[in-house]
């Protein structure tokens, strides 16, 4: 069955020299090569309503955790997560069955599981401010965690009294999402403004380990001048790290808002690149920078995690998972002591591969140990043709073991993940956000 995809593939590569072709067919059958090219096989991958009640996690290493709360005061049009209007009573059922799967999947071993890190996300999970405490408990009774605890926080939740409670729970980064301090973008956006200045009172009043600043860039009109502005206003009212998203138009969003052209974004993201280099600041993966090495803040550059709640997602050694985006489903299914899962993908060796190699060049290092302590097979010998060619092409150096991505690599990457986003990621969530539970999907 699964040819029938391929063979719409090489039906669209000959659409690809007629004129007018579509440019979202072309970054399918960009993926799709590309997919096929790095697992050497046209199979794709294959998504199915079959889950494990038993999750296998108890033997991955650098496992980290993460918790979703789907809930916000209001929608803005362009976001893509799983996330709906706030309601107490709602948000607390929900919470009351996060910490019903938190113990199910909690409770499958009987020895504590060292965690790296613990990551809150959204939605807007600050809402929850006064469970948060609770559900990091819960999760302590199971997991240990060695690196810290982070939480986003839309900039409406910060004011002392959330960040105290945060803080006593045991939170040491935050996430703000800012995403422009200039009216004009926040406008473009439909956000409410952000008072710069309320920011820096609070934020030296409770201070974390990492404050980290989210900002879209790539906006239509947006310059380097713009950006400069956002990012040192960050530093200045007391960020120690920011995130640069690059703005995406997801198919099932409303927004009316367009992405910048290619050429544009490259000008753009070399200039800011370059300017974080000439303050002496450290890019600590493919979108953040920080001003000093020990902030830092990502929920997506581990090489295993667990994820609670609705939409969440696990990457195990021999499978990836993704939870109901529905939060009425999700808490049937755990009323009837079931797993939320609605769709796994059980990995082939190669597939596995790939999503390592992709999700670890986030941090824009590769080190070829810990690959090989991965699959047990050195990276050289399964890629040594991409290797060299990404040498070649300038897109990544060798340094003492370790594969580094070079300012023309990070572009590239940047580029190419835009269209993993738009042919896997808006796929995935595009169809889930319909159907809680969808038997299959191929991508
Ligand atoms: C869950 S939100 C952050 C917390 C909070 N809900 C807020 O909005 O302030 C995560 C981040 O994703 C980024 N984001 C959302 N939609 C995006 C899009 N279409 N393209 C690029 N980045 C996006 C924004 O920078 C946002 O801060
Ligand atoms: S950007 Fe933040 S506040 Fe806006 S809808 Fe998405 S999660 Fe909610």
């Amino acid at each position: 069955m699964h040819y029938r995809s391929e063979l719409s593939i090489i039906k669209a590569l000959k659409e690809l020299d007629k004129p007018g072709f579509e440019k979202e067919k072309t970054v399918s059958i960009i993926t799709s090569l590309t997919r096929m090219w790095l697992t050497r096989s046209i199979r794709p991958f294959t998504f199915t309503d079959d889950y494990d009640e038993e999750i296998p996690y108890s033997d991955c290493d650098k496992l980290g955790l993460y918790v979703h709360i789907p809930f916000c005061i209001s929608i803005c049009n362009f976001c893509p997560y799983c996330k709906e209007i706030y309601n107490r009573d709602k948000m607390n059922a929900y919470i009351d069955a996060l910490i019903k799967e938190i113990r199910i999947v909690g409770s499958q071993y009987n020895e504590k599981k060292t965690v790296t890190s613990l990551y809150f996300g959204g939605g807007t999970p600050a809402l929850a401010v006064d469970r948060i405490g609770e559900i990091i408990g819960v999760l302590k009774e199971y997991f240990e965690i060695t690196d810290g605890i982070g939480i986003e926080l839309h900039p409406k939740n910060v004011n002392p009294d959330v960040l105290i409670k945060l803080k006593d729970a045991g939170v040491d980064r935050i996430s703000i999402g800012v995403q422009s301090f200039l009216e004009k973008y926040i406008r473009t956006l439909g956000r409410t403004d952000v008072n710069a200045d309320n920011l820096k009172m609070t934020l030296a009043k409770v201070p974390f380990k990492t404050v980290s600043m989210d900002f879209i860039f790539a906006l239509p009109d947006q310059t380097f001048d713009d950006l400069k502005y956002d990012i040192d206003k960050a530093f200045e009212i007391g960020a120690n790290h920011v995130a640069i998203y690059p703005f995406i138009d997801f198919t099932f969003t409303d927004s009316k808002v367009k992405a910048m052209t290619k050429k544009e974004k490259h000008t753009l993201l070399d200039k800011v690149t370059l300017y974080f280099k000439e303050k002496g600041y450290y890019r600590s993966s493919i979108w953040t920078f920080s001003s000093d090495a020990d902030a830092k803040y990502s929920s997506m550059t581990r090489d295993n995690f667990l994820g609670f709640g609705c939409s969440a997602a696990t990457l195990l050694k021999n499978q990836f998972k993704i939870n109901t985006f529905s939060v009425e489903e999700y808490c049937k299914r755990i009323e009837s002591k079931t797993l939320p899962t609605s769709l796994t993908i059980r990995f082939r060796k190669r597939q596995r591969m790939t999503y390592y190699l992709f999700w670890t060049a986030y941090g824009m290092k590769v080190p070829l140990k810990d690959f090989e302590a991965f699959f047990g097979v050195p990276l050289k010998k399964v890629y040594g043709f991409e290797i060299w060619l990404a040498k070649v092409l300038g897109f990544i150096k060798e340094e003492n073991g370790v594969l580094v991505m070079t300012m023309k690599g990070a572009f590239y990457y940047h580029y190419y993940e835009n269209f993993y986003t738009l042919s896997y990621i808006d796929k995935m969530w595009g169809l889930m956000r319909k159907e809680a539970f969808p038997k299959k999907m191929r991508l």
